[in-house]
């Protein structure tokens, strides 16, 4: 699905991604982990086909990036992202903020779409939860709506890879513990896509998620199955201080130590 070889992003003469591998293979859900300015979201945009690294290969669903046309790549990527967000226009009806996504444009630019596709961003806007919102403008919805609606817009192309990046920021702990609860579903969905979710708090890891890979100063720290990766040490080492780590019922919890 996914291989990361040495990648690296240089902005303003430093790496803000440092030498990067990683790889997701097909069915595996994995949640990406680190403090502010690890590196995650620009590890996302390399991984959605929108940066190109400085250094290092990035394949992407068997393509090498740079020697693909990035715009036949994109359709089958959902990418759900607060920079995304704001690229779409405030005025658009939800419908469209979804059904235009099986373009992979902002924006609704085409007139006549599918009556295949307007059923199936009906589909996707129910099981996200959403459905009474297909009317709405989208620059109308709250924080935990915007999420939703993003969410079945990434699902809209049935990509074979799925990117997440800070779905549950801003929303309260109820639509937390809702969007987990889809997440969830999706996780256990053998015909979902592989899936990447970027958070910042271990309490938002959905059950069903298996792998897990901790970022600081643009680095790897660990990487592996979930069991391994989201327990005291590694998790003290990617967020600097030291942690005491829970894990019950198929949820994590953190806080520090001592
Ligand atoms: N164009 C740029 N020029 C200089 N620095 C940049 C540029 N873009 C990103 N950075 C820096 O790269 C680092 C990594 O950014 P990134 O957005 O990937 O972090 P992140 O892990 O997603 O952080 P957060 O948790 O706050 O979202 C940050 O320190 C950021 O300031
Ligand atoms: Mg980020």
């Amino acid at each position: 699905m996914l291989r990361l070889s040495g990648v690296t992003v240089v902005r303003g003469g430093a790496p803000i991604l440092d030498e990067v591998d990683w790889r997701v293979r097909e069915g595996e859900r994995w949640v990406v982990l680190g403090p502010n300015g690890a590196g995650k979201t620009t590890m996302l945009q390399v991984a959605g086909a929108q940066l190109h690294p400085t250094r290092g290969t990035a394949e992407i669903l068997g393509e090498t990036l740079g020697a693909v046309d990035v715009f036949e790549l994109r359709p089958r990527i959902g990418l759900a992202s607060a920079a995304l967000a704001s690229r779409l226009p405030a005025d658009e009806r939800v419908r469209d903020v979804v059904l235009t996504a099986s373009y992979a444009v902002v924006g609704r630019w085409r007139e006549a779409y599918d009556p295949v596709d307007e059923t199936r961003a009906q589909a996707l806007l129910s099981a996200m939860g959403a459905a009474h919102l297909v009317d709405r403008r989208f620059g109308t919805l709250s924080e935990g709506e915007r999420k939703r609606v993003q969410i079945a817009r990434a699902l809209m192309s049935d990509p074979e890879l799925m990117l997440l990046d800070e779905p549950a920021a801003g929303l309260d702990l109820g639509g937390r513990e809702e969007l987990v609860r889809r997440l969830a579903a999706l996780a256990a969905d053998p015909g979902a896509p592989a899936l990447v979710l970027v958070t910042h708090h271990v309490e938002e890891v959905p059950p069903g998620f298996t792998h897990a890979v901790l970022l600081r100063g643009g680095r790897v720290v660990t990487a592996g199955p979930v069991d391994e990766v989201l327990t005291a040490e590694p998790l003290s080492d990617a967020f600097g201080l030291r942690l005491r780590v829970d894990h019950a019922d198929g949820r994590w919890s953190a806080r520090a130590a001592g």
